[in-house]
């Protein structure tokens, strides 16, 4: 597998040669965070053909069978102040988004904040994780772990997934390889991570543009807590602007957002 990947990359590629692969492991976050804590370099790509704990935001898991979709992390060392890296999970949801048109024909939608969808599903998300060097403040090593549903149909998920996940494969109406999306992933990830620091509110602007929850009704769900409004954009940060039914409008930047028409809110 990883052969075929790399038989898709060109032969100069910054990171051809920091390519990882894994038949079957835990999460490949966890792993990324083990390798560089042991000084694994800048560019460094784990991809897993299975992962028996990835993980999601908020404490939830991400299913990740056998051959049926991409599961990647990639080690990042920008060497900046955490607050100039805001925008890492909004820049890879675009660059993910432009992997995706390239190797699937057509591009997804992003639901605020690391959801890529198509037509109300999850087509996978993004886990992003900061380390900071106490000593500097500044950033020693940034993980970005992305899982994306190539090959399943409805079936192949758990139940409790069938009516709210989707995969490539289904949205293109052709067969998307893993193969073929991993490579166009770490294409469009270093050519993010080229602009990273440098085109900040060109990335942003294109997150708004991709972003489907921006001009819609939704309910931010902090524990028990539900509050109604509607999105009206996204701050440059990332956060989410929303005007809540009571008139106040805030920038929200965590908790879960429930999007009406997505994932079977109405
Ligand atoms: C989400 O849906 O909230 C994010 C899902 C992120 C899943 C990916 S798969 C590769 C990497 N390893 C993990 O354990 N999680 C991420």
């Amino acid at each position: 597998m990883k052969d075929q990947i790399l038989s898709l990359l060109s032969a100069r590629h910054p990171w051809r040669d920091s390519v990882i692969w894994f038949d079957c492991i835990g999460s490949t976050n966890d792993q990324a965070k083990l390798l560089a804590m042991q000084g694994a370099p800048h560019g460094t790509v784990l991809i897993a053909g299975r992962q028996t704990l990835g993980r999601g935001r908020l404490g939830r898991s991400f299913e990740s069978p056998a051959g049926a979709g991409v599961y990647m992390s990639v080690i990042l060392r920008p060497g900046c102040k955490p607050e100039e890296l805001m925008h890492l999970t909004c820049a890879t949801a675009v660059a993910i988004c432009n992997a995706v048109e390239n190797a699937a024909g057509f591009r997804p939608g992003i639901k605020w904040t690391n959801d890529l969808v198509w037509n109300g599903k999850k087509l996978g998300g993004i886990l992003t994780e900061l380390s900071v060097d106490p000593a500097t403040g500044l950033i020693d090593y940034a993980i970005i772990g992305i899982g994306i549903n190539c090959c399943q149909q409805t079936q192949d998920f758990s139940l409790q997934l069938q009516n709210i996940a989707a995969s490539l494969s289904m949205a293109a109406n052709k067969t998307v390889a893993p193969q073929t999306l991993a490579a166009a992933m770490i294409c469009a990830l270093s050519a993010m991570d080229a602009v990273l620091l440098k085109e900040k509110s060109a990335l942003m602007y294109c997150y708004c543009k991709d972003c489907i929850t921006v001009d819609k009704d939704v309910v931010l769900v902090r524990g028990d807590e539900k509050r109604y409004g509607h999105a009206t954009g996204i701050a440059p940060d990332g956060g989410l602007i929303v005007r809540f039914d009571n008139g106040a409008v805030e920038t929200v930047q965590s908790g879960e957002i429930s999007v009406r028409g997505m994932y079977g809110y109405v």
